[in-house]
């Protein structure tokens, strides 16, 4: 088991990633001075798998446990179920001293998270992300939220765990294209931040993809300290925290424009080599790196080209519609393999001809 602490002042928390760590969590909540009653939220095919060893583990640790369950999938990221949540949660008497534990993949985490920040003004609230993406991204940094209406995570807070357990384990269950979708992210990171594990992606692809113990354990980890690094020196998101948005501008068009067939991780992957080739087309960035860039996302079993789709939809979606055309959008650029930096001055008509295919 490997540990990486996150540096938040009053809200630092730690990580926790290792094989097995699934039914250690109840003696560590112990250890963190929790007791008494403790909520697993999960969804239902997480249930199946993950919810019997954690409550076992939580159980042998002195406390009295609440399983509660909602259907899998994103449809379930609402207010509908945080009132359900609620309801759920007072019919048990839950107090503020109770931890909530998100035991699941991003929604879980997102809606979890957000129910125990709402709840009675905050109770406290573990981690336990069971996809790869959860891992690496959504569990950590404390992005909280819910979708509505048709907007994803519009309603939410900013609320930090008060530990993360990542069990390795839980990942040999996960559909392969899951796998990918967290890879999306993983090949993110290391291309904003960490050229090391870029090369590292490119020798040991294979291994990942083959859910390799110790290859998998060493990615989580690294990604959990690139992730935490840039958190901690912008919690809020006022800056810094941006660049974590790579692939991202033109990714959550492609994924919102695709009417969410599109995964999150493919669209983001298709996102990184598009924002790649505005770098390149801006001299900024050297043509192989889009080269090496696709070639890894290939490998990831990820998509690397836009499918058919109307750049100028595409633009509107990005904020920016035939009225306010000429004008200049805001972009995180590489500069090279794991160094980027926010630009605010990308040529809109630039963006548009690579968009379309150019
Ligand atoms: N808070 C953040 O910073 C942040 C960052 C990125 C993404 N997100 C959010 O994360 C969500 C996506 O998360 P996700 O990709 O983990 O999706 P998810 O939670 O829907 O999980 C994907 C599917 O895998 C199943 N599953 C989970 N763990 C499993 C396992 N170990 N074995 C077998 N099946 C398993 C789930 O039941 C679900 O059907 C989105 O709502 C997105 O907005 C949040
Ligand atoms: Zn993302």
């Amino acid at each position: 088991m490997q540990k990486v602490k996150v540096n938040l002042g009053v809200n630092s928390y730690e990580v926790r990633v290792g094989s097995g760590c699934l039914a250690l969590t109840g003696k560590w909540l112990g250890e963190l001075g929790y007791s008494g009653k403790a909520v697993i939220i999960t969804d239902a095919s997480v249930n199946k798998l993950y919810a019997a060893p954690l409550e076992k583990g939580l159980k042998e640790a002195g406390f009295d446990v609440d399983v509660f369950t909602v259907p899998a999938g994103e449809e379930q990221k609402t207010l509908g179920s945080a009132g359900v949540l609620y309801d759920a949660l007072s019919r048990v008497n839950a107090e503020r001293i109770t931890p909530v534990i998100a035991l699941g993949g991003g929604v879980i985490g997102d809606l979890a998270g957000f129910v125990a920040a709402t709840y009675m003004r905050g109770v406290p609230y573990i981690q336990v992300p069971t996809t790869l993406l959860a891992m690496v991204d959504s569990s950590n940094g404390g992005k909280t939220a819910v979708d509505h209406g048709s907007l994803k995570n519009v309603v939410g807070a900013f609320y930090q765990p008060k530990l993360v357990v990542a069990d390795i384990d839980t990942l040999r269950t996960l559909p392969a294209i899951e796998l990918s979708n967290g890879m999306g992210e993983v090949i993110k990171h290391a291309a904003i931040k960490d050229k090391e594990l870029f090369t590292f992606l490119e020798k040991n692809m294979k291994k990942v993809m083959a859910l390799d113990e110790e290859t998998l354990e060493n990615i989580v980890v690294k990604n959990v300290r690139i992730k935490a690094g840039v958190v901690e020196k912008d919690e809020k998101e006022t800056g810094l925290r941006m660049i974590l948005n790579y692939g991202h501008t033109v990714g959550h068009a492609v994924e919102a424009l695709s009417g969410f067939k599109l995964k999150h991780g493919q669209a983001v992957a298709i996102g990184m080599v598009a924002e790649a080739k505005i770098a390149v087309r801006m001299g900024i960035l050297e043509t192989g790196v889009v080269n090496r860039l696709e070639k890894l996302i290939q490998e990831a079993g990820l998509p690397v080209r836009i499918p058919e789709m109307d750049a100028g939809k595409l633009m509107q979606i990005m904020g920016h519609d035939k009225k306010v055309r000429q004008g200049k959008l805001t972009f995180v650029l590489l500069k090279s393999v794991g160094k980027a930096f926010i630009s605010g001055d990308v040529d809109s008509t630039l963006v548009e001809e690579v968009l379309a295919g150019g």
